[in-house]
């Protein structure tokens, strides 16, 4: 019986040269000029200023998260198609999943469903503290409501695009949408960096936020150059969620677009 698999990751040209680069000019660290030019290149084949790569996507959204100041207790809708990791980094926060049902035709998040829960919860005086919206299967979500919805009811949009990578959505990339945006480069994805992810936003204080998380909460002077000094003091309750030179040094190199 031949066995087909689902998203075999496809390695091929210079991949291989590009990592024993990195090897070679020894940047082997979570920081470095690779991962410097992948998230300048990923920001710029989605079209938002500012971009954090990091080891996972739901690392990202787990950041996302910490930087939205999601409390325990607080609420936080969710598209209720989707893979678990959409949804396990508000339980790490102490939060509380709201699933909301996906529309028939796209699969992704029901706009008139998400106007109910935030009509029912502002008449609680309760509303979400942020939403998050899958992009499920390459396939982007209705926007257009759904942003009207999040600015009427002032409520964040986290967009998981982890699976859309270059998807679009009236000409709009996916993963310029949300608040923060969040993608994986998990082996299974559209590019692969054999796992990691990525945080955008336009906003340029959500991603240096997240910056500082995902660098154990260091002081910023820790990682403002590439010396990585030995710093032991930490501001907050944070963690290591950077992505690696090595791991990024392929797609860096060979254009991202260029798998688009
Ligand atoms: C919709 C969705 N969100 C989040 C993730 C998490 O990404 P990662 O595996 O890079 O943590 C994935 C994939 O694994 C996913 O499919």
């Amino acid at each position: 019986m031949t066995r087909v698999y689902l998203s075999q990751p496809h390695l091929e040209g210079d991949e291989l040269e590009f990592v024993r680069d990195a090897f070679a000019s020894n940047w082997v660290a979570p920081v470095g000029p690779q991962v410097d030019a992948f998230e300048r290149e990923v920001a710029d084949v989605v079209g938002v200023p500012y971009a954090l790569a990091l080891s996972s996507g739901t690392a990202a959204i787990h950041l996302s998260l910490r930087v939205l100041e999601i409390n325990p207790g607080d609420e936080v809708l969710c598209s209720w198609l989707t893979f678990v990791a959409s949804a396990n980094p508000i339980v790490y926060e102490g939060g509380r999943p709201i699933f909301i049902d996906c529309d028939r035709a796209t699969w992704t998040l029901d706009p008139f469903l998400l106007e109910e829960e935030l009509r029912n919860s502002a008449a609680r005086g309760r509303l979400p503290k942020a939403v998050i919206v899958v992009d499920l299967y390459g396939h982007c979500a209705d926007y257009d409501r759904i942003l009207e919805l999040c600015a009427e009811y002032n409520v964040p949009l986290i967009e998981d695009a982890a699976e859309a990578f270059g998807a679009t959505y009236k000409e709009r990339m996916a993963g310029s949408f949300g608040n923060c945006a969040i993608l994986s480069f998990n082996g299974n994805k559209i590019i692969t960096t054999s796992g990691g992810g990525m945080l955008l936003s336009k906003d340029r204080t959500i991603v240096e936020q997240a910056r500082f998380l995902a660098n154990q909460a260091r002081p910023r002077a820790a990682f403002s150059s590439y010396e990585c000094r030995l710093q032991l003091s930490h501001e907050q309750r944070a963690g290591c969620y950077r992505a690696r030179a090595v791991a990024s040094s392929g797609e860096a190199h060979r254009g991202t677009s260029a798998h688009l």
